[in-house]
């Protein structure tokens, strides 16, 4: 059976995914993936001596990767990951659950010097993948950490809002600065629900309140917070990887001191002025009594994750103590921000 790298993250519910290792010089050749997969350890630690691979392509009903995955597996595959064939969007997996696609591409590097044609024989000898197509390609050896990097480049976000790459200079005249090392959780800038989170508080700099990140991810959120004026920001998460990559970012920007970071489950119950929250729409459902108790009357919440048509569900669970304004869309997500009745009085979600 094949076993999932631990120092990999797996994004099942993000259309836009990606894994790498995060650590310099280990990072894979596999930018948007569903499940990272290695065989053995010592495999992958020949993957970061070759200077070049071949690459193996065929997509197969999810029915049948495992026995794709084996098959490669035996023939020496060195990784193999699976990838989305068709642009089909999971999300709200149950939490641990890490669903396939109908149709996956399951992608296999060899050894330059494999033999390919013996390797597609060896697929084709199974009867239920008889005559599946099989692409073959070479891939050329390069820093795919760096690769991942050039897409992370410092970008502004509202007026003054600036995030930067931890190795990356920050622009002339650069407002407030964001230095970022995102490790393996998520949460650059570059996905648009985070995008347009920052920009919202850009535009609305939490000045000296209390705010909590809920689903910190890299802790961008709770961060941006406190340099824009936030006096105390808590970050929870239910993914370790995260709450370690938040605490690194935190000592990266010198807002430790300000920064709370911890499970949902420890939360200690304080009202705070603004409560942010880039998930998705189920657990959004679900956590709106958790949310809004959090929320003083008149305190702001956002929340984003939402995909479009979603939206309606998510308002309709905080009807009752949230005035919400109205919905802004990028690309198929969807952005919340409302206010908490000042009396409360109707919030039944908040009680
Ligand atoms: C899309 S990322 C958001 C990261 C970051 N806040 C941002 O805006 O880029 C969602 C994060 O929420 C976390 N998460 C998912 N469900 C959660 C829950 N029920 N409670 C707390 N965190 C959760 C995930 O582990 C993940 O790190």
């Amino acid at each position: 059976m094949w076993r999932s790298w631990p120092a990999g993250r797996i994004y099942t519910t993000w259309k836009r995914s990606w894994a790498f290792d995060g650590r310099p010089g280990r990072a894979l050749p596999v930018p948007l993936l569903c499940r990272y997969m290695v065989p053995a350890m010592p495999a992958r630690a020949a993957l970061t001596r070759m200077s070049s691979w071949i690459q193996l392509s065929v997509t197969v009903r999810n029915d049948l990767v495992e026995r794709v995955g084996e098959q490669l597996e035996a023939a020496g595959a060195l990784a193999v990951t699976l990838q989305d064939a068709a642009a089909e969007l999971l999300v709200e997996p149950e939490p641990g659950a890490a669903p396939l696609w109908q149709q996956v591409q399951v992608v296999a590097l060899f050894d330059a010097d494999c033999d390919s044609a013996a390797i597609i024989r060896g697929l084709h000898a199974q009867p239920a993948l008889a005559g599946v197509p099989v692409q073959v390609g070479q891939l050329a050896d390069c820093d795919w950490s760096g690769t991942w990097r050039d897409s992370f480049r410092p970008t502004r976000f509202g007026q003054r809002l600036w995030v930067c790459p931890v190795d990356a200079p920050a622009p002339d005249g650069a407002g407030v600065v964001l230095r970022l090392d995102p490790g393996n959780a998520f949460g650059t800038g570059t996905h648009a629900t985070t995008a347009m989170c920052l920009e919202w508080l850009d535009a609305h700099p939490p000045l000296r309140g209390a705010v909590i990140d809920y689903g910190c991810g890299s802790g961008i959120l709770a961060i941006a917070a406190v340099l824009l004026g936030a006096a105390q920001a808590y970050a929870v998460d239910i993914d370790p990887q995260a709450l370690q990559a938040t605490r690194a970012n935190a000592r990266l920007n010198g807002v430790e001191a300000a920064l709370d970071i911890r499970l949902p489950a420890d939360l200690p119950p304080q009202p705070l002025d603004l409560v942010m929250a880039n998930i998705l729409a189920n657990p959004l459902q679900r956590l709106a009594g958790e949310l809004v108790v959090r929320l003083r009357p008149g305190g702001s919440i956002i929340m984003t994750g939402i995909i479009a048509g979603q939206e309606g569900a998510v308002m309709a669970a905080y009807a009752d103590c949230i005035d919400f304004a109205p919905p802004l869309r990028r690309a198929e997500w969807i952005f919340l921000s409302g206010t908490k009745h000042s009396s409360g009085a109707a919030c039944k979600a908040g009680r």
